[in-house]
């Protein structure tokens, strides 16, 4: 709905939530209490989505499995473990837009993001940087200066840090452009997120992508705030890789298993230098035991342990929800949701705080970022204190990211009237 269609007052709200398709999705997840037992009003899922009520059925089915087969469970169970992962192969390929042999549930983001660069940042005297936005989630900065150490160079000399122009605080896309087009001779890596975690601003993907290849540079993302957040078209934008975790967005559960994204044109190249382990080993001969890795072909040869099935049922507890629900539908009422968080806010007309979130609907996801001048920890944490939970980035950003699947337009009008409250005391 576009901003100027939107009203001040509550009942709006209401109105809205009454006539909201999905909003039926809500009643398909605990929402925790608040201190007078009602409701909390979570905008926290961008950090860890809600639980669905439907995980303890899917979790239960293993355990009892488990109780009654053993280690037979592996071939005998209802959902037989050892090829259990792959039932979360067709839903996470339709949410990325991948094909489903370019994606593979496994481990967590960053360990995928190192199994990654360990093939795909190769770096030579000529071309060794690495690009990453200056403000990228703080693991993406460790593993990517560790890789840089790692193969010998230095971060000082090989690490490129996108920042937003002076007096901006988001990086511009033709920044970014101007950048790989300046320096992509020597440019090994362009790591990026695809939605950053701290702005909430969503790169332009494709553009990135198709500037970087011309340049004869890997390109990949981080898509922890993106995956489940925004429409994804991988295949198509053809990045070399992509990571994401599974507990924000996702709703998989704390520490959930991540998801991994190889572009099909490198999913049969032997040659490549990757770390192994038996679960990506070829698996008609993986049983043999043989002494010599096999890889399989696609995204799933990148494995390398037996995955935690449990985690495992708690994701496709959740997958099966947003295959329902499709994420273009849950976009749609996304941009709205937000919208009018930002609409709301607008009508503050305040100096107190600001949206540093980029106001095109295009260019960010479910989160706005709040600047606030003075006091914002304190205003977070009486929010938190009140049954109202989104959360704090030192040093001056609240993060609020109504969800599609299990937000109302109440919860981000009374988010609204509460922040703006505690601001004026
Ligand atoms: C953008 C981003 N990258 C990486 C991580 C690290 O994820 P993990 O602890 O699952 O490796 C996070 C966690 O919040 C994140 O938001």
């Amino acid at each position: 709905m576009a901003a100027t269609a939107f009203q001040v007052g509550e009942s709006f709200a209401g109105q809205m939530d009454g006539r909201d398709p999905l909003a039926h999705f809500r009643e398909r997840f605990h929402i925790p209490r608040g201190v007078d037992g009602s409701d909390a009003i979570y905008l926290c899922g961008h950090s860890l989505g809600l639980q669905p009520k439907s995980v303890r059925g899917y979790v239960e089915q293993e355990l009892k499995d488990w109780e009654l087969l053993g280690v037979e469970g592996h071939f005998r169970g209802k959902n037989p473990w050892m090829p259990y992962h792959r039932l979360l192969t067709e839903q996470t390929a339709e949410l990325v837009g991948a094909n489903p042999s370019e994606v593979v549930v496994m481990n967590s983001l960053t360990v995928n993001l190192h199994l990654m660069m360990v093939s795909f940042y190769r770096p030579t005297a000529e071309r060794h940087k690495i690009v990453i936005e200056d403000s990228a989630f703080p693991s993406d900065q460790y593993a990517v200066k560790s890789q840089i150490r790692f193969h010998g160079f230095d971060p000082v000399t090989s690490l490129i840090e996108l920042r937003p122009g002076a007096a901006e605080r988001v990086i511009r896309d033709e920044d970014i452009l101007n950048v790989i087009a300046r320096e992509g001779d020597s440019i090994a890596l362009i790591l990026l997120g695809g939605v950053n975690y701290s702005s909430g601003q969503v790169f332009d993907m494709a553009a990135v992508t198709k500037a970087g290849h011309a340049k004869g540079c890997v390109v990949g993302f981080d898509l922890a705030h993106a995956a489940g957040n925004i429409p994804l078209h991988l295949h198509e934008w053809g990045p070399d890789f992509a990571a994401w975790c599974s507990y924000k967005y996702l709703n998989g559960g704390p520490g959930c298993i991540a998801g991994c994204f190889v572009h099909e044109r490198h999913g049969k190249e032997w040659n490549l230098p990757r770390f192994a382990g038996w679960w990506g080993h070829d698996q008609d001969s993986r049983f043999q035991m043989g002494p010599d890795f096999k890889p399989m072909p696609g995204a799933e040869g990148w494995q390398l342990s037996n995955p935690p099935i449990l985690s495992l049922a708690a994701l496709r507890a959740s997958m099966e929800i947003f295959h329902e629900a499709g994420i273009e539908n849950l976009r749609e009422k996304s941009v709205s949701l937000t919208g009018y968080l930002e609409y709301l806010l607008d009508q503050q007309h305040s100096p107190a705080f600001s949206i540093i979130t980029p106001r095109q609907p295009e260019r960010r996801g479910a989160q706005l970022s709040i600047r606030i001048q003075r006091n914002g920890r304190v205003i977070c944490d009486k929010l938190t204190d009140e049954g109202i939970l989104c959360d704090w980035r030192e040093p001056d950003i609240l993060r609020v990211a109504p969800m599609p699947l299990y937000n109302t337009f109440t919860d981000v009008y009374r988010f609204v009237e509460r922040f703006v409250a505690l601001l004026g005391k």
